[in-house]
């Protein structure tokens, strides 16, 4: 192992997590590697968690205000949330006791844009970040951080931090090293121009300069990334995908597209995981993903061909592909970048690149607003995560969904969404099982056709009632009309009776 810690400054430093805890105090802001399940800390998350049970139960308070790239693990986000050892977490999770402990006001939750965080922390706006604690595959001679499965926001941490603990994971492929392109945005006045203008382009270090002289703890740990298997493709997801592929297929019979001209952004998940299964078999090739994770489909492309780089700034893979990349770095360095999400998820960058967004959501409404994060308006699920900015910046912006959820009880499709982050102003084309309502150029009444005609066949009656009330008398010349009394029926029947559908 110590052939990875290269620096003999830090090699001193070398101590157990329990030791290191000593650097963590009650009411630190606590800034940490991780994005969607790779390159988190493996040791410290349980050394907190284990003081903060310690020091309750010596009746002393501990807890820490915790920032990451974006989601962690359960022994991470979920051992720390279990312990009470977290205050405060922004800016993206998706781990359940720390989801239940937000929404039963445990732990206060910011959700912000993943592009935005380094710069808020940087600047100051949380205050005085106290610790960074990252993930790294080796400590370079110089002492400079070569970040391990992702990069998520580590280079803002470790600069805006007053400690640094590194955690050196041999488990991690040595052969990583030359994936990741590290750049960062000058600070304000100084800004210039991001030197990307395609997906593919190098333009930074292969590691993080870290001022050394604040790091009191180096960790050695050798553990696996959390990576969850995807669920095998089902009907619904086929479909989805089906439907996706029609409107490329649109879009090249437009001349608005090219067969080797698509920029991919995909969200995480099952659904999105389809979608790229059912580009396999498409006439698209040379693909390029500017995007925020590499999933096992992204690989898939990649080994067929079809895709010829994917930049992002994490992995989010199966186990199984997890251990192909760890033995297959070296190949697959060629066609992967990882970089800073502040640059992975840029706007001036996604805008040049002219990409495709493609999320998935909670809910859409019949005039094309967007719910990713709130249950019923009022109970957080995941979070927004990069899904604003892709959203906002790309040159389509596209929405993937099944039309219902648990059983049918909940439709994707409501009549005014219960909570907004993507507004009818962003959201250009929503796609569900049943096709794609297309809403680009459309004023509000002339979606809702399309909307509905997506929507569950067991939802479009309600859905066409609840407009033909907020069109009727003298609303029916309104811009977006609305019978505020009624809007949130659909809600009220869910919070009420389990169901949407009363
Ligand atoms: N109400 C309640 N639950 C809902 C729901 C709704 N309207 N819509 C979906 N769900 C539930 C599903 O039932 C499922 O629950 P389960 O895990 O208990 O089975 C879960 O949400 C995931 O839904 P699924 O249909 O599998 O889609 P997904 O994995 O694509 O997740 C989001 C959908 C919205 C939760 C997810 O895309 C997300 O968190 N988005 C916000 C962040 C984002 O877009 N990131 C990508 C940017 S790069």
């Amino acid at each position: 192992m110590s052939d990875r810690i290269a620096n003999a400054a830090l090699r001193s430093k070398v101590m157990t997590a329990e030791e290191a805890v000593q650097f963590v105090n009650n009411g630190d802001k606590v800034g940490i590697s991780g994005f969607t399940g790779a390159g988190y800390p493996k040791a410290m998350p349980e050394a907190i968690a284990e003081r903060a049970k310690a020091e309750h139960a010596k009746g002393n308070d501990y807890a820490i205000e915790l920032f990451t790239g974006a989601s962690t693990a359960d022994n991470c986000d979920g051992v720390m949330a279990e312990a009470d050892a977290i205050s405060f977490r922004t800016p993206y999770q998706s781990d359940p006791v720390m989801r239940n402990k937000i929404n039963a006001g445990k732990i206060r939750y910011a959700d912000i844009h993943l592009s935005h965080l380094g710069q808020m922390v940087e600047e100051g706006f949380f205050g005085q970040m106290n610790v960074a604690i990252v993930e790294a595959t080796r400590i370079t001679e110089d002492g400079n951080i070569v970040p391990s499965s992702s990069v998520g926001n580590n280079v803002e941490f470790l600069r805006a931090a007053e400690r640094i603990i590194i955690e050196v994971n041999s488990w991690q492929s040595e052969d990583l090293e030359g994936m990741h392109d590290i750049w960062t945005v000058p600070a304000l006045p100084n800004r210039v121009a991001i030197p990307i203008n395609n997906a593919g382009d190098r333009i930074g270090k292969t590691y993080i300069e870290i001022d050394t002289d604040k790091v009191v703890a180096v960790i050695e740990t050798d553990a696996p990334d959390r990576n969850a298997p995807f669920k095998p493709v089902d009907e619904v997801s086929q479909k989805i995908a089906g439907n996706f592929l029609d409107f490329l297929e649109g879009e090249v019979a437009a001349g608005r597209l090219s067969y080797d001209g698509y920029v991919m952004q995909s969200g995480v998940g099952n659904v999105p995981n389809a979608v790229m299964a059912g580009l396999l078999d498409s006439k698209f090739e040379n693909i390029q993903a500017y995007t925020e994770v590499i999933q096992d489909g992204m690989v898939d492309l990649i080994d067929a061909g079809k895709m010829t780089v994917a930049s992002a700034t994490s992995f989010s893979l199966s186990p199984e592909y997890a251990e192909k990349m760890n033995a297959e770095a070296k190949k697959y360095r060629e066609s992967i970048i990882l970089r800073p999400q502040s640059i992975s998820n840029h706007p001036e960058v996604i805008r040049r690149t002219g990409l495709i967004a493609t999320n998935g959501l909670i809910e859409a409404d019949i005039y094309g607003n967007v719910n990713s994060t709130n249950v019923a308006g009022t109970r957080m699920m995941n979070g927004i995560g990069g899904s604003g900015d892709f959203t906002r910046n790309g040159y389509i912006s596209s929405f993937i969904t099944p039309s219902i959820a648990k059983d049918g009880a909940i439709s994707a499709i409501v009549p005014f969404a219960s909570h907004i982050d993507h507004t009818e102003h962003d959201v250009m084309v929503v796609i569900s099982e049943y096709g794609y309502a297309d809403l680009r150029g459309l004023a509000p009444r002339a979606r809702v056709e399309k909307m509905i005609s997506i929507a569950h066949p067991d939802y479009r009656p309600a859905l066409q009632e609840y407009y033909d009330r907020a069109t009727s008398g003298d609303k029916a010349f309104l811009q977006t009309p609305h019978d505020l009394a009624t809007a949130f029926d659909f809600h009220r029947n869910l919070v009420e009776k389990g169901s949407m559908k009363g």
